[in-house]
């Protein structure tokens, strides 16, 4: 089928190239006249495992096509999957003003009947909108279907989310964008669940609040073990092996960061409002989410005493492993509050670090966890990247100043680090330092 996405980020590039891969003839459209230049170059603006290999796949043997011309786009397909960015506005709602300016683009250029889907996280009802604004804008009355269909992508796992989904969410109206969009997913060989435009743009809002809840109540459980001595892994694990539960979004930590997370909570929180719905449930997640961070802070706080003139290394930036993406991530609100407090950070990150230069310009950032360990009061993991997991412990002690970790994401063993000589703190395992 002949597609078109708008839109090379995170979401639109992967679901490109995967509907490439799958066969289709896909063209890629972004205004970012560098992108598509970068792209067509073979270069990948941000690092996710696998796409180079997959996009270089797709434009060999050329089912894969950049252009910054919207109008080649619409022109050269049938579906047009509209993925460009939803950020917050100051407020916290959803920006939807690219959206809007694709949707008035595509109408002037429409020549046939054309099927629009929503792909990026919009509030419920922007379908709607949406063909109200492309009705409005039409130059010639050409036939047009509006859906939504929307992405569960992980940064990190992106392709494998796309290529072996739980589910795919049709939100449609009119029994031809149906039959598209089931043809098109048909292939993936998993649940496809059809509703209205309406419903597929709250399944997507509303499944992301709740991984959210989840994190924050296993963060919010931590606090409690910290207060009674239990151990937030062992609950975890307990909890987890109840298939209505389930283990996964259970693991306690610095916090949710990320560019959906916290942006969807936000924008949930505020529609519901709009819709006349105090959503106190997604405040007090937001709220855990914001403690948690500061909770990191107060942690270092209680172990050195006094954090003003002490030197502190962090491993781990990005939001999350597997990923160079810094927006939202957790490590640069904890490292602004060290800096505020007058320490000198130290940083290693093994995607992140071009990104850290713009985010964290004052940090000096080192070659890696050694260098970050050297003369360091305290060493804090805030992103669980497998290479952290096994270091040369007795090294680090020698190296620094004072062996105390600051263990944010829970990937060492209190007991072992503690045998080799460490103060160890973590998030949630027990008490918060023996006594
Ligand atoms: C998320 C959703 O998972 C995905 O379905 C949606 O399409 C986009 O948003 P992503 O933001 O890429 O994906 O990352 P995810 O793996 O969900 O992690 C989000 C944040 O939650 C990260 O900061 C991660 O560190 C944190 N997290 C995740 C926890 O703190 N604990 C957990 O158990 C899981």
């Amino acid at each position: 089928m002949e597609i078109s996405v708008i839109g090379a980020g995170h979401v639109g590039l992967v679901t490109g190239a995967c509907f490439a891969d799958l066969g289709h003839r896909v063209v890629m459209v972004d205004n970012d006249a560098k992108r598509i230049e970068q792209l067509k170059r073979g270069a990948m603006p941000y690092y996710e495992p696998g796409l180079e290999e997959l996009v270089a796949r797709g434009v060999r043997e050329h089912r894969l096509a950049f252009t910054t011309s919207l109008k080649e786009g619409v022109q050269k397909s049938t579906i047009i999957f509209i993925a460009v960015g939803t950020p917050q506005k100051s407020n916290g709602e959803a920006d939807l003003a690219y959206v809007e300016a694709v949707a008035r683009s595509i109408a002037q250029h429409l020549c046939g009947y054309r099927l629009i889907v929503e792909k990026s996280t919009v509030p419920v009802q922007t379908g709607h909108r949406l063909a109200q604004t492309i009705k409005t804008y039409l130059k010639k009355k050409h036939p047009f279907d509006v859906a939504s269909n929307p992405e569960f992508l992980r940064e990190g796992t992106a392709i494998q989310d796309f290529m072996k989904p739980d589910r795919v969410v049709l939100g449609v109206e009119s029994q031809r964008a149906r039959q598209l969009l089931r043809s098109l997913y048909q292939p993936l060989g998993v649940p496809i669940v059809v509703t209205d435009i309406k419903s597929a743009e709250l399944i997507k809002h509303a499944s992301n609040s709740f991984l959210s809840m989840k994190i924050s109540f296993i963060n919010a459980i931590a606090t409690l073990c910290e207060r009674c001595g239990a151990d937030v892994q062992q609950v975890a694990e307990g909890m987890g092996l109840d298939e209505r539960i389930g283990r996964s979004f259970l693991n306690a930590g610095v916090g949710f960061g990320g560019f959906c997370f916290p942006k969807d909570l936000e924008a949930f929180i505020k529609i519901s409002e709009q819709l006349g719905y105090d959503f106190e449930l997604l405040k007090a997640v937001r709220r855990i989410n914001e403690a948690q961070k500061g909770s990191v802070l107060e942690k270092m706080q209680q172990a050195l005493w006094v954090i003003k003139g002490k030197t502190i290394g962090v491993l781990g930036l990005a939001f999350k492993p597997n990923t160079d993406d810094m927006r939202y991530a957790p490590a640069i609100e904890i490292i602004e509050g060290l800096l505020r407090e007058g320490a000198m950070v130290k940083a290693f990150d093994p995607q992140a670090m071009p990104e850290a230069v713009h985010h964290l310009p004052t940090v000096k950032l080192c070659r890696d966890p050694y260098e970050v360990a050297r003369h360091a009061d305290a060493l804090a993991v805030l992103t669980e990247w497998n290479e952290f997991k096994e270091l040369d412990f007795a090294r680090l002690k020698r190296l620094m100043r004072q062996p105390l970790i600051v263990d944010g994401r829970n990937i060492y063993d209190p007991q072992r680090l503690q045998a080799l000589g460490f103060r160890y703190i973590g998030i949630g395992r027990g008490t918060l330092e023996p006594h």
